[in-house]
């Protein structure tokens, strides 16, 4: 077959496409991280100047509350479909850094089994740097070679791995130049690089921080040990309490609003290839662990989770020391499904923390940012355009797959402008995202912007269709 234009154009370009990606992760972009305050007004300069250089217009950096969204467009014809691309150029603080085999932000190319031909290791390189780029690429290449067949704007925010708490606002500010027909985001996984994938929901998320007070000041485990609550002891049986003997969770009312699956689509998701033991070996465990009556697939796909993902009190320097501590502290956090509601969820764990607490401790507990659970399905011309121009790179038709992550803006994106996002993602669950070493593999990234322009294509075509 003939080498079109626009691969031709990659093929060229490759190498400075990716020395442009490592330029962008040298940046330690960490927006909750408020050392870095300066990387990320730098790293937004960037993204503004790549988009500059690719060929958009009006290209801005917009302020918020918080850090900037960069804003760029390119209007090429009123009366054709314009095409909305989320990204988010903030990153997950690195920690902890001593377990990262090179420095998470001097980046550097290495083969793994996944990646024969490569991967980037540097934080950010998947999630979400390297695939928010590739759309800048893939709009330069429709640019140069004259091939962008609709409308697009950009909108990347800096503010995504803390919860987007300014983007909502900016979004209800901004609603005159947003208006489109579709969000594209690329920020989430396929299952394998010879298996596509493409999400149709994402899980949303409850999160909470608790405090157990004891006694008012810590003590002699001792002189006061037995007599008065350990309030450590008392949080560890709280948490506990959160499940029973079936993994399942007991806060009254927590399933209540969840969309439980027909047998049908239950069948249809047990279809996507997943093997459990190359699940086990990749985590070295002996068994995996879950609310009971659902597979792996299912449980990060369409089931809510409570998770502890910090605790902390008493003492935890060298050494022992015999000490009963005055407090204990928690962080946890909820993943919700579709028609749950995250503010509801936050108020339902809060009655019951606060209900099975003894008398002999306090408890507090206060929410911190949430968001809520989407589903998009199949049906849309944006997933079916989806579907085709994977089908044309991979070979293979991509499979609708469930995301255990969160993205909280897509929600506020039907909200407020009525749009169903296409999570077209290339990443891989396996790329260590938020993790140790991640990595984003070459093949990804260059797939990525091959398949990009062909979504604009398909998009265009059945969207005028349709009209
Ligand atoms: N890109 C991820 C979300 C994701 C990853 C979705 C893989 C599906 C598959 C995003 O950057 C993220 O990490 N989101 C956070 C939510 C947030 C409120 C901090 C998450 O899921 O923990
Ligand atoms: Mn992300
Ligand atoms: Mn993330």
């Amino acid at each position: 077959m003939e080498k079109s234009n626009i691969t031709n154009y990659l093929d060229l370009n490759k190498e400075r496409f990716l020395n442009e990606l490592i330029d962008l992760l040298k940046i330690p972009s960490i927006s909750a991280d408020s050392k870095h305050k300066n990387d990320m007004i730098k790293t937004a300069e960037a993204v503004k100047h790549r988009l500059i250089e690719a060929g958009a217009d009006l290209v801005e950096i917009s302020p918020t509350t918080g850090y900037p969204v960069v804003y760029g467009e390119k209007i090429i014809d009123a009366s054709k479909p314009t095409i909305l691309v989320y990204g988010h150029y903030d990153v997950q603080p690195a920690d902890p850094i001593n377990l990262w085999d090179s420095p998470p932000f001097e980046p550097i190319i290495k083969k793994t089994d996944i990646h024969p031909e490569g991967a980037i290791f540097a934080r950010g390189a998947c999630d979400d740097k390297g695939q928010m780029y590739m759309h800048i690429k893939a709009f330069e290449i429709m640019m140069k070679t004259n091939t962008l067949p609709c409308n697009v704007k950009f909108m990347i925010e800096g503010e995504e791995e803390v919860g987007s708490p300014n983007l909502g606002p900016w979004i209800i500010a901004n609603k005159n130049r947003l208006i489109g027909d579709v969000i594209l985001i690329s920020d989430t996984s396929i299952i394998a690089n010879d298996t596509p994938s493409i999400d149709t929901g994402l899980r949303g998320l409850s999160y909470m921080e608790v405090e157990v007070v004891g006694p008012n000041r810590d003590l002699h485990s001792g002189v006061y040990g037995g007599a008065v609550a350990n309030p450590i002891n008392i949080l560890c049986k709280m948490i506990a309490s959160c499940h029973d003997e079936n993994n399942h969770i007991t806060i009254p009312g927590f399933y209540d609003d969840v969309n439980e699956l027909s047998d049908l689509e239950r069948d249809e998701m047990a279809k996507a290839p997943f093997n459990l033991e190359d699940f086990k070996k990749d985590l070295i465990i002996e068994k995996e662990h879950g609310e009971k009556g659902y597979s792996t697939i299912e449980r990060t796909g369409i089931r809510p989770t409570l998770d502890v993902n910090g605790i902390w009190g008493g003492y935890i320097g060298e050494g022992a020391k015999t000490v009963l501590p005055s407090k204990a502290f928690a962080k946890i956090s909820m993943r919700l499904v579709p028609n749950q509601g995250s503010q509801k969820i936050s108020e339902l764990f809060q009655k019951y923390f606060e209900s099975i607490a003894p008398a002999s401790v306090k408890v507090k507990v206060k929410a911190h940012h949430g968001g809520e659970p989407v589903f998009v399905g199949t049906e849309s011309i944006g997933y079916q355009s989806a579907s085709l121009a994977m089908q044309e790179t991979y070979g293979k038709k991509p499979l609708p797959t469930r995301g255990g992550g969160s993205i909280p803006i897509v929600a506020l994106f039907k909200k407020e402008l009525g749009l169903d996002s296409i999570l077209f993602g290339f990443g891989l669950d396996s790329d260590g995202l938020h993790s140790p070493n991640e990595h984003y593999g070459l093949f990804n990234y260059y797939k990525g912007i091959e398949t990009i322009p062909l979504f604009y294509k398909y998009f265009t075509a059945l969207s005028t269709k349709k009209n």
